[in-house]
Parts: structure tokens; C-alpha cells; sequence
């Protein structure tokens, strides 16, 4: 099981950028705790960050046969990008969208994400926890998805065998 990261422009000021919104923890740090959980679940992740919109989109569409699952937080682009919402969409993963801050608080050109309808969800305003929370649901969802695969192959070889 192998989940990438994607984070998009800015993320990697984090620490530094409007700490009174988003804190002092900086992107190194957020990604060491996901990489901590990620071990203990025995799950491969991969960290990829970006300020470059057609970056973020070919990362994306390089998660195909590669991932299977993708959490992002595409920051600014989240309010502007149909290129990265028509990847997520083009790869068919499941994937879980984050942002630090509740941007349903925040000044009105941030309420509306163009990715969260092709997302499975969406964590929000939870700081840094938000990425652990995406994780575990992330875990969640693939652990789901393998069961299915395994109850869709058992019932297919009982029912050739039935055929024999
Ligand atoms: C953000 C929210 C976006 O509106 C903003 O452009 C960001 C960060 C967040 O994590 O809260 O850069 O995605």
C-alpha cells in the first residue's frame, strides 16, 4: 500500500508564512509524523511539494500504477485549479483533500474548493492534525478497498471453480 503526499504552493513556508493561521510547525516536521504513522501501519508514503500548478498535475498522474491513495493539500490552487481537479479526477485514486485553516471562515475567494467534489473527503481547520487524521482515513478507505479486491477474487474463484 503506497500513499503520496501532495502539497502545493507555499506549504513549504510553512513555520515562516502567517503563523497566526497556520502555526509554527513547519512541512519537514508535519511530514516526519506521517512518515512515523505511515511505518507503524506498514504503508509506503511519498512527500512531494510544489508551488508550480502543471508540477502538482503531473505528480498526480504519475500516482497511476504507483499509489493507491492520495492525500493533497493544493493550498491556493484548491480555489482556482480545474488542470489539478481533472487529474485527481483522471487518476481515479481515492483521495483525501486538507487544509490547515477552516477556509469556511476565511475570506470568501477561499470557500469554494474545485477539488472536493472529485475527493472522497475533506479535513479541515484541524492545523497539522489534519494531515494525522488524513492519514488514518486514508488507512481506513485502502484497508476497505483490499478487503473488497480479496471478497471479489474469492467469489470469482469459487465460481469457476463451480464451473469446472
Ligand atoms: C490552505 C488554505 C488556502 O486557502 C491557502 O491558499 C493556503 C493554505 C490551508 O492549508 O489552510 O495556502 O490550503
Amino acid at each position: 500500500m503506497k500513499i503520496v503526499v501532495i502539497q502545493g504552493p507555499n506549504l513549504n513556508m510553512l513555520g515562516i508564512r502567517e503563523q497566526n493561521i497556520y502555526g509554527p510547525m513547519k512541512l519537514e516536521d508535519i511530514h516526519k509524523q506521517m512518515k512515523g504513522f505511515a511505518e507503524q501501519n506498514k504503508v509506503d508514503i511519498e512527500f512531494f511539494q510544489s508551488n508550480l500548478e502543471g508540477e502538482i498535475v503531473d505528480r498526480i498522474q504519475e500516482c497511476i500504477g504507483d499509489a493507491d491513495g492520495i492525500i493533497i493539500n493544493a493550498a491556493a490552487y484548491t480555489h482556482t485549479s480545474i488542470a489539478i481537479r481533472d487529474a485527481i479526477a483522471a487518476v481515479q485514486l481515492p483521495t483525501l483533500e486538507v487544509h490547515l485553516s477552516n477556509i469556511h471562515q476565511r475570506e470568501e475567494f477561499r470557500h469554494k474548493s474545485l477539488l472536493a467534489p472529485v475527493c472522497a473527503g475533506q479535513i479541515i481547520g484541524m492545523g497539522p492534525f489534519g494531515y494525522h487524521l488524513a492519514m488514518v482515513g486514508m488507512t481506513q478507505i485502502l484497508s476497505e478497498v483490499a478487503a473488497m479486491r480479496e471478497h471479489q477474487a474469492k467469489t470469482q474463484a469459487s465460481a469457476q471453480q463451480q464451473q469446472q
